[in-house]
């Protein structure tokens, strides 16, 4: 199964995959975890790129080619086999975010975005997809708690986030067969048990 998690920075994704991970491999799952950009050695070099702040003439258009770029090598690397090998494969973010950030947040025309996601996957889609929600206001709040610096991607402005959390929010709408939209705002624990519920009601854990 490939579970991918969504959602703006710091909306708790990294939280509930540790979680998710403890979980399963508790009921004997064979799980791997990676994020994006990056989860191999090739996909971490282009990370570094994508979130250099000294990159700031970076044209969108580099930029959404080089999140595909570290995204296809995932995909082919690690993703696939693993799931040849009945792994479960969870992502911290896959092909959802760069139609979140670089599509609806305005840089790259959804058809374009589209058309590359589907390339870079291989069409590889997710099983299922978990969208953290959080407002920007949430997520201030945690930045600070956190005394947090901010990557290049970060420190765009507040309505440029806005854009990406209502995008998030359009695309689980059109994926509804894949989707579960959570409030990240809900206490960690409960959140964890609702994704439980969740995957449990799809295969046999
Ligand atoms: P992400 O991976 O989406 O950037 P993290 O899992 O790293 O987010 O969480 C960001 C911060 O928010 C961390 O300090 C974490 O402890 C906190 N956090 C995570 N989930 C919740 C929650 N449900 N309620 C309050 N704080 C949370
Ligand atoms: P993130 O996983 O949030 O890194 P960190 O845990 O260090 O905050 O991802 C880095 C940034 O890249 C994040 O702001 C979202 C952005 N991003 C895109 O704009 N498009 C994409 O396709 C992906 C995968 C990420």
């Amino acid at each position: 199964m490939f579970i991918t998690f969504e959602g703006i920075d710091l909306s708790g994704k990294s939280t509930q995959i540790i979680l998710l991970k403890e979980y399963l491999n508790s009921k004997r799952k064979k799980v791997i975890t990676v994020r994006e950009p990056g989860g191999t050695q090739i996909s971490e070099k282009i990370r570094d790129i994508l979130l250099d702040k000294k990159n700031l003439n970076m044209e969108y258009l580099t930029e959404f080619l080089l999140f595909s770029s570290s995204r296809h090598q995932l995909t082919k690397e690690v993703i696939i086999p693993n799931l040849k090998k009945k792994y479960f494969v969870i992502s911290d973010r896959y092909y959802d975010s760069s139609t979140a950030y670089q599509g609806y947040g305005g840089m790259i025309e959804l058809k374009t975005i589209r058309y590359v996601n589907n390339i870079a996957s291989g069409a590889l889609t997710p099983d299922l997809t978990f969208l953290i929600n959080i407002s920007i206001e949430e997520c201030i709040k945690r930045k600070k708690l956190m005394n947090k610096t901010e990557d290049r991607i970060e420190q765009k402005k507040v309505s440029y986030f806005n854009k990406v959390i209502k995008g998030y929010l359009q695309i689980a709408k059109n994926n509804k067969n894949r989707f579960v939209v959570i409030d990240g705002t809900k206490p960690i624990q409960e959140i964890h048990s609702e994704i439980i519920s969740v995957i449990k009601s799809k295969v046999k854990i």
